[in-house]
């Protein structure tokens, strides 16, 4: 039997509704195939606000550490956002993320069969599609000094953030994305703002000189604004997208409409050693938390990319996805991905569904 030490982070929001159904099928599919999982909750966001008076407290970061790797949810909600930004949920998960130096979010965009009239694009657009989003995660504007609000000498406010990216990082999150490439379709977009920003146009250096090493992977260049435009136009056209932090965050969610919903996105967080995490693409979803209304598949799905990823367990992330599959066949849905003639569901009844398939 392998053992594997998970941390929850359960977060805000819809959070811990979502949480609750993965445990349920990571539970279900530990019995199936033979696994064993040992599970810590730990604080993070605005719970660890409410609790300690800090968004990532030294003790979550500790147990993240000490893990085989992390499932959190998310954080975030109106709550918190009126605190100073060092204590904002925020600011706890972008301390997770550089804490553990998750340089590589992955964040795949297909399209489920069954989810092409929840799309808002028509079947033709969306038949078919399979991006891998690859997103630099602990550098660029996010993290660039210097940032703040400061004073001018005429005595107004002026706010600053730093876009910055050094070669190695570049070439770091560049490797990951040629191989991801290389077990996919071998063909990689790097999106920049290569016309207009520095930073972007080392980024496209770097790219490009990277290539030599991948002779297999087609390279090809779009400028930001662009490549908004033609996820949406023709989004068929994408395999592998590799992008800093900032413009992979909006490109993501752009990426997720395709599905249907960011209700189904997964991602995975990983670094060179570290523990990874996963975590849905979307937010805390504060409008709807407590309601039993949320999704729980992308935080489904993003327990099956840790299996895969972080476990080496290939056969139980596919039954996972198996299962996904069976219950949307069988009609049910939650409001984000309802179309007609479909079984209008909450989040607790997926995951008895689920529970089920499995
Ligand atoms: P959001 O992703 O939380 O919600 C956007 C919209 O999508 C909302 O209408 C919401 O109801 C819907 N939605 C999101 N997830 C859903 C699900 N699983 N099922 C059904 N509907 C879903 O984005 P937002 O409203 O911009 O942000 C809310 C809070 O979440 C903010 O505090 C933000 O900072 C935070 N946030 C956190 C993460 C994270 O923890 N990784 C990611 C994005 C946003
Ligand atoms: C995401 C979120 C986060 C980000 C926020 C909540 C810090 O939007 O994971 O996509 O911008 O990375
Ligand atoms: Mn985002």
């Amino acid at each position: 039997t392998q053992h594997y030490r998970i941390t929850l982070l359960p977060g805000d929001g819809i959070g811990p509704e979502i949480m609750a159904v993965a445990v349920r099928v990571l539970k279900t599919i530990s019995e199936k195939f033979d696994l064993s999982f040992e599970f810590q909750e730990a604080l993070i966001g605005g719970a660890a606000i409410d609790a300690t008076g800090e968004p990532l407290p030294a003790a979550t970061l500790e147990t993240c550490k000490k893990s085989d790797a992390v499932l959190l949810a998310a954080i975030g909600g109106y709550k918190w956002d009126t605190l100073p930004r060092h204590l904002r949920p925020e600011t706890g998960l972008l301390g997770l993320r550089s804490g553990l130096h998750l340089f590589a979010n992955l964040r795949p965009a297909t399209i489920l069969p069954q989810l092409i009239d929840a799309s808002t694009l028509k079947r033709e657009i969306v038949e078919g599609v399979d991006i891998m989003v690859v997103r630099e995660l602990t550098g660029g504007i996010y993290f660039g000094q210097p940032r703040g609000i400061f004073t001018t000498e005429t005595g107004e406010k002026r706010g600053v953030n730093t876009m910055a990216y050094t070669e190695s990082e570049i070439d770091r999150i560049g490797r990951v994305a040629f191989e991801t490439a290389q077990k996919r379709s071998k063909r990689l977009c790097s999106v920049d703002k290569a016309n207009v920003l520095e930073v972007s146009q080392l980024w496209r250096d770097r790219m490009t000189a990277l290539a030599i090493e991948y002779p297999d992977v087609e390279l090809s260049h779009l400028y930001v604004d662009n490549a908004a435009m033609q996820l949406v136009r023709a989004p068929k056209q994408f395999d592998t997208i590799v992008t800093s932090n900032l413009f992979g965050d909006i490109l993501s969610d752009a990426a997720a409409m395709l599905t249907g919903s960011i209700g189904m996105l997964p991602s995975a967080s990983l670094g060179a050693s570290a523990p990874g995490v996963y975590e849905p693409v979307h937010g805390s979803a504060p409008d709807i938390a407590g309601q039993d209304k949320a999704n729980p598949l992308a935080q489904v799905l993003s327990a099956a990319m840790m299996l895969r990823y972080s476990f080496n367990q290939p056969d139980a992330a596919t039954h996972i996805e198996q299962a996904v599959l069976k219950v949307l066949d069988q009609g049910y849905r939650t409001g984000d991905i309802m179309s007609e003639g479909n079984t209008l569901v909450g989040c607790q009844a997926i995951g008895d569904a689920l529970v089920a398939a499995l």
